[in-house]
């Protein structure tokens, strides 16, 4: 597998690919892999001749007060489990790479009304983040097809909508959330967890299903099981920042039984925000 350090380099490799006919799949990360990232990897290597992973802790997609600074950077272990998958590349850019000018002063992307609903609510100029680090990721890769895991519903959802508004001619490909057995879904975060909070984290998915039940017999109102269900996770030791059952076409609230439903859960266990959701 290459490590490409440079914008050039990069775009030298990516030529190089294009100049062979290769169809590229592209895999973003923040690195600190995982099984659900290697999950992507897989599904990217079915659908192309080559895939490309970034591994970038964005600067611009976390808060003042969050885990920037302590976001765990595990290069070493992150290429060799890249390697074992089959991935041809991993590009690692560098913050003065990717905003040269600063953070105060980089043009950005934002994707209105998707990027300012649930975890748009709570996390303040999040979604403007990911959405210029991705957009500016996918000019200088310029893939056929783009992976991302499911877990984050939300971000899926706002990327399909830029390369949809920006007419990017890429296909998005979301892949099922990969699960540990007793269903936490996977993320970098887990590891902040202690013993006794990862024993508690897996009844996020637990009470998640069993709010996906009750709505499937029948009962739909809403924004009363919405607060059953916070209450519930507040017991079991979460501290619950939303449970929103939203129409999974635009993610607003959902109102009525007539669209297609998704349960979006934000928690925090300690200090760790874990998220979740499940399609009705
Ligand atoms: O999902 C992530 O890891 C990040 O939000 C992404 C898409 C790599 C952008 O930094």
């Amino acid at each position: 597998m290459k490590l490409l350090t440079t914008n050039t380099e990069l775009r030298e490799q990516i030529a190089q690919w294009r100049r062979n006919g290769e169809r590229i799949a592209f895999v973003p990360t923040m690195g600190n892999l995982h099984n659900g990232h290697f999950r992507l990897v897989d599904v990217a290597k079915q659908k192309a001749d080559r895939v490309i992973v970034s591994i970038f802790v964005n600067p611009m997609q976390f808060g003042k007060n969050e885990d920037l600074d302590k976001y765990p950077r595990t290069l070493e272990a992150d290429c060799k489990g890249l390697t074992a998958h089959g991935a041809d590349a991993v590009f690692t850019p560098t913050p003065d790479m990717m905003y040269p000018r600063g953070l105060d002063v980089q043009t950005f992307v934002e994707v209105p009304l998707l990027g300012d609903l649930h975890c748009g609510a709570s996390r303040a100029g999040h979604f403007r983040g990911v959405s210029t680090i991705v957009c500016k990721l996918f000019n200088l890769v310029q893939p056929d097809i783009a992976c991302f895991g499911m877990k984050d519903y939300q971000q899926v959802a706002i990327i399909r909508q830029m390369v949809s508004d920006l007419s990017l001619p890429i296909e998005i490909v979301g892949v099922t959330t990969e699960r540990a057995e007793d269903g936490l879904a996977l993320s970098s975060r887990n590891g902040y967890l202690t013993p006794e909070q990862r024993a508690i984290a897996p009844k996020l998915y637990q009470v998640l299903q069993q709010l996906r039940s009750t709505i499937i017999a029948g009962n739909h109102d809403y924004r009363s099981l919405e607060q059953q269900t916070r209450l519930e996770l507040n017991t079991l030791g979460f501290t619950a920042d939303y449970i929103n059952i939203a129409n999974q076409q635009d993610l607003t609230l959902a109102t009525s039984p007539e669209h297609e439903k998704v349960i979006l859960a934000a928690v925090s266990l300690g200090k760790t925000r874990l998220i979740d959701n499940i399609e009705i």
